[in-house]
């Protein structure tokens, strides 16, 4: 995000310097400079370029890491749950960066979620009109026909919204249990789209994975591990967000 503001006093507490109490006393002490310049007004506002300075000391930015977490089912994917619920990051304990996920799974959903802190890539992998695969797997009750797939694939119409699939793929049936594995590939990331997309169809989604992102699987991962991505993979990640654009 190139035009991310904040608060300069967040922006210092973020960098572990102090606290952001402290950071207040300091500017309004004037011993902070943004550009080369003393800044004592509180409500100042800076973005990821600007050079700030703590009693002439540059301030290091964060080291930017990159993480991929196998989803459990029974998780929330944010940073915080008012109601005291396993999130994300209880996931990822031990990690000096503050993290938060780029995008998310529903609190049933399991699968790969990516983590950073690191705006502006999470930016850019979030961005709509860049086409990165995000592969589930779905188990709906019923067995949907190939008609029925194929109107995924067309799109549907929800909530004032037109939810596509670029693939649909019919994985495996249970007959007596009247169940039906599909692999659904989609480039949008609206809320819920996998669920909503079956309910309109009338294909109740009973267990739900996200399986691969772009080129990362979920190999060599338990449910509730994680890995940091290599520097190859962050790379490639942003190639694919943005060819052809
Ligand atoms: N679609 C859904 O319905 N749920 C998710 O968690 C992800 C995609």
């Amino acid at each position: 995000m190139t035009n991310k503001q904040e608060r300069l006093q967040k922006v210092i507490a973020q960098s572990g310097v102090t606290s952001r109490r402290k950071a207040e006393k300091l500017i309004e002490e004037g011993k902070v400079k943004v550009n080369g310049k003393v800044v004592n007004q509180l409500g100042t506002k800076v973005i990821p370029d600007d050079k700030i300075e703590v009693n002439n000391i540059p301030l290091e930015k964060e080291k930017r890491v990159y993480y991929m977490l196998y989803k459990p089912r029974g998780v929330i994917s944010s940073v915080k749950d008012e109601k005291g619920r396993k999130v994300v990051l209880d996931l990822l304990p031990n990690i000096d960066q503050r993290v938060y996920p780029i995008g998310r799974l529903d609190y049933d959903t399991s699968g790969i979620i990516l983590l950073t802190n690191d705006g502006e890539f999470a930016q850019l992998l979030m961005h709509p009109s860049y086409e990165i695969d995000k592969v589930y797997v779905a188990k709906v009750k019923g067995i949907p026909t190939n008609d029925a797939l194929k109107q995924l694939k067309k799109g549907v119409q929800a909530d004032g919204e037109r939810l596509k699939a670029v693939h649909a793929q019919l994985l495996s049936t249970d007959r007596t249990k009247n169940t039906a594995i599909i692999e659904l590939t989609l480039h949008q990331g609206k809320n819920r789209q996998v669920r909503r997309m079956f309910e309109k169809i009338d294909f109740p989604v009973m267990k739900l994975k996200r399986e691969r992102y772009s080129f990362l699987t979920l190999q060599g991962l338990q449910p509730g591990e994680f890995r940091e991505l290599t520097p190859y993979e962050i790379k490639q990640l942003r190639h694919v967000a943005t060819k052809g654009k």
